[in-house]
């Protein structure tokens, strides 16, 4: 049987005795060795694909947290504002734990896949004529007004529960990697891993990525009007922007910005060279890692072990895949034409 996360780092999560575990099995996702990364970065890099999560992203390890402790402090409903992933997520867990959920998303802006997962767990689904960062300025109001828990990445559980994606890769490796390659949207991920591996008194260097038209940490003021093909990380605003630029100070990393036809680009790539598919955003950390290298401050050693955070599964984007790769074969239903299809 796979191990509840808050089971198996219970000692290190901030829930109270009483508070039910709400779970779907989330984390233990695996940390797959890239070979052909590691040549092309001339170091040991390993994917963290955390798109093997119960609903396909990395939310589900802060909303185990964050659901347990709101369904412990007798919560009848959590709300959140999403680029779809959180969403997903948010939706499930209040599934599990038998309360509402509701989920404001900018209009026409997420991904199908996460859409279809918010509505069949039942939850309110609100598109908004607007962006990411109205509907968290939105839901911040809704939370302070009405009997109902916030548990976007605002939320401190939810910074907890994603820390363990640090503990684990710590875990499995026998020690930390000398480098973090990841996407970066809210901030609140980069948060969560750099608190993970501070408190396993371990540093490596974080390397962030963000699309170049949503890059407000990159460009340091913020995106009014983001755009991106990455609509996970569409976001000009982040709510843990002081906390990133702190942790990305701290590890003596940077953060930089990848185009859209970079990331697209990295999307296809990492997909058929590595068999492993994950979704636009995602391929963000793999494109910045291509584009960018590995580069360390003056006096410091060149990384040797690496390791890329895959945020979320590819099959929640279906379109950007199709866009992507190239066409399929027509055919008749004859075995000479078959024949054709397949080896010419
Ligand atoms: N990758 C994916 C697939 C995401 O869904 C997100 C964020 C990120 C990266 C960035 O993580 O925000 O912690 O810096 N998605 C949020 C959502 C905003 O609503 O699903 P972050």
């Amino acid at each position: 049987m796979p191990t509840p996360l808050i089971e198996r780092y219970r000692e290190r999560l901030p829930l109270e005795e009483g508070d039910p575990v709400v779970t779907l099995n989330e984390g233990s996702t695996p940390l797959i060795h890239s070979p052909r990364l590691s040549d092309r970065l001339s170091a040991d890099v390993y994917l963290k694909f955390e798109g093997a999560n119960p609903t396909g992203s990395f939310k589900d390890r802060g909303m185990t947290v964050a659901v347990s402790r709101a369904k412990g402090s007798g919560a009848e409903a959590i709300i959140c504002a999403s680029t779809g992933n959180t969403a997903a997520s948010c939706a499930a867990y209040a599934a599990r734990a038998g309360i509402r959920g509701a989920v404001i998303v900018p209009e026409g802006k997420i991904a199908i896949g996460k859409l279809a997962q918010a509505l069949m767990h039942g939850a309110r689904v609100i598109a908004l004529e607007g962006n990411f960062d109205q509907a968290l300025e939105i839901v911040r109001e809704i939370a302070k007004k009405h009997p109902v828990e916030l548990v976007n990445s605002v939320n401190p559980y939810r910074i907890e529960g994603q820390k363990t994606a640090a503990f684990e890769t710590c875990d499995e490796l026998g020690h930390a990697p000398d480098a973090l390659a990841i996407p970066v949207g809210n901030a609140g991920n980069v948060t969560s891993w750099w608190a993970g591996f501070q408190e396993y008194g371990t540093s490596p260097i974080l390397y962030g990525f963000q699309a170049a038209g949503a890059a407000p940490l990159v460009e340091g003021h913020p995106i009014p009007n983001p755009e991106t093909v990455a609509s996970a990380i569409r976001i000009g605003n982040p709510a843990r922007w002081e906390e990133a630029m702190n942790a990305f100070t701290a590890s003596r990393g940077r953060v930089a910005a990848v185009s859209d036809e970079q990331i697209l680009d990295a999307y296809h790539w990492v997909a058929s060279s590595e068999g492993v598919f994950c979704e636009p955003a995602s391929a963000a950390s793999v494109a910045g890692l291509l584009a960018h290298g590995l580069p360390v401050a003056d006096g410091m050693t060149k990384p040797e072990s690496v390791v890329c955070v895959l945020t979320g599964h590819g099959l929640k984007d279906p379109d950007s895949a199709i866009g992507k790769a190239p066409a399929v074969t027509g055919c008749k239903a004859e075995l000479a034409a078959v024949e054709k299809a397949v080896f010419d």
